[in-house]
Order: structure tokens, then C-alpha cells, then sequence
């Protein structure tokens, strides 16, 4: 219970935090080639939200068409995706059939797209520091977890 409060602190905090943060693009693009065809993706975020706008931009310059929407209440989205609060951050990715949760490494969504393991999608929780656009360093290996009617397992550490 008390790990649950703190990782939804830290949720609350990290997405406050996001709003507030605005363009200086933070975080470790790398230099990672898409290689699926998949090239489409909508991003569902809210309008004020610095960083997402800093995801979409590393998005695109992979090479992906984006699609962004503004919500003012992101609630109905994680719901339709079976994206649990432990799981959260502060938007969430489509592609094809899959979801992206929040600032997760290129690498993941490369794996996921060139792989396409039967899971409905991946999550990075929260917004941790130095992740693709999110300002701030590194702290630490980046745990991307991959989502499964709601139940979550490792995908990849990064
Ligand atoms: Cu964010
Ligand atoms: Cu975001």
C-alpha cells in the first residue's frame, strides 16, 4: 500500500512536473533507425504539456507521421488501453495496434514494432529524468515494461 501511495505521488508529481517544463528538449534521442513500416502514429496528450510536445518532435524525427491529440482529461484513454495508475505517465502513443505509454526509449518502441510480441502495448511509468523528452540525466536503467489486459511484465531494461 504504501509503495502504491508513492509510486502515485511520484506520478502526480512527474506530471505536474511536465506542464511546467516547455521546449528545451532533454533526453537521449539516439540514434536508432525505425525499421517497421508502421510509420503512423496519434499521440493523445494534454495541451499544455511541454515534454509530450518534446516526444512527438523525437517521434517525428524518426520518421514517424504524428498525429497529436489534445485532451483536457486523459482518464477515458487509459481506460480503453487497460493502462493501470502504477503504469501512467503523461501520454500515451499509438501505433498500429499497439500503445506507447509516456516517454519510453526509441529503442523499446523499436523492438516492439520490429518484434510484435502479442501484448497490447509497453509503459515507462511516470516521466523519470533524461528519458526522450524529458529534460534533465540519466539515473539509472530505464525499466519498459510490456502491458497485457492490464497485467505487466519486463520488456526491456534501457
Ligand atoms: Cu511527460
Ligand atoms: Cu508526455
Amino acid at each position: 500500500m504504501r509503495l502504491l501511495l508513492f509510486l502515485l505521488i511520484t506520478t502526480i508529481v512527474a506530471v505536474a512536473g511536465c506542464a511546467s517544463k516547455t521546449a528545451t528538449d532533454g533526453g537521449e534521442f539516439g540514434e536508432i533507425e525505425f525499421k517497421s513500416a508502421e510509420n503512423k502514429a496519434t499521440i493523445f496528450k494534454s495541451a499544455s504539456c511541454g515534454c509530450c510536445t518534446n516526444y512527438v518532435a523525437g517521434l517525428e524525427r524518426k520518421g514517424f507521421e504524428v498525429e497529436t491529440r489534445n485532451m483536457n482529461d486523459l482518464s477515458s484513454i487509459k481506460a480503453r488501453y487497460d493502462i493501470p495508475r502504477t503504469m501512467e505517465s503523461c501520454h500515451t502513443t499509438v501505433v498500429g495496434d499497439y500503445f506507447i505509454e509516456g516517454h519510453v526509449p526509441f529503442e523499446a518502441v523499436s523492438k516492439l514494432l520490429q518484434e510484435m510480441p502479442a501484448v497490447d502495448g509497453i509503459a515507462l511509468p511516470g516521466m523519470p529524468e533524461g528519458s526522450p523528452g524529458m529534460v534533465g540525466k540519466k539515473r539509472g536503467a530505464f525499466i519498459v515494461y510490456s502491458l497485457s489486459n492490464g497485467k505487466h511484465s519486463e520488456f526491456i531494461r534501457i
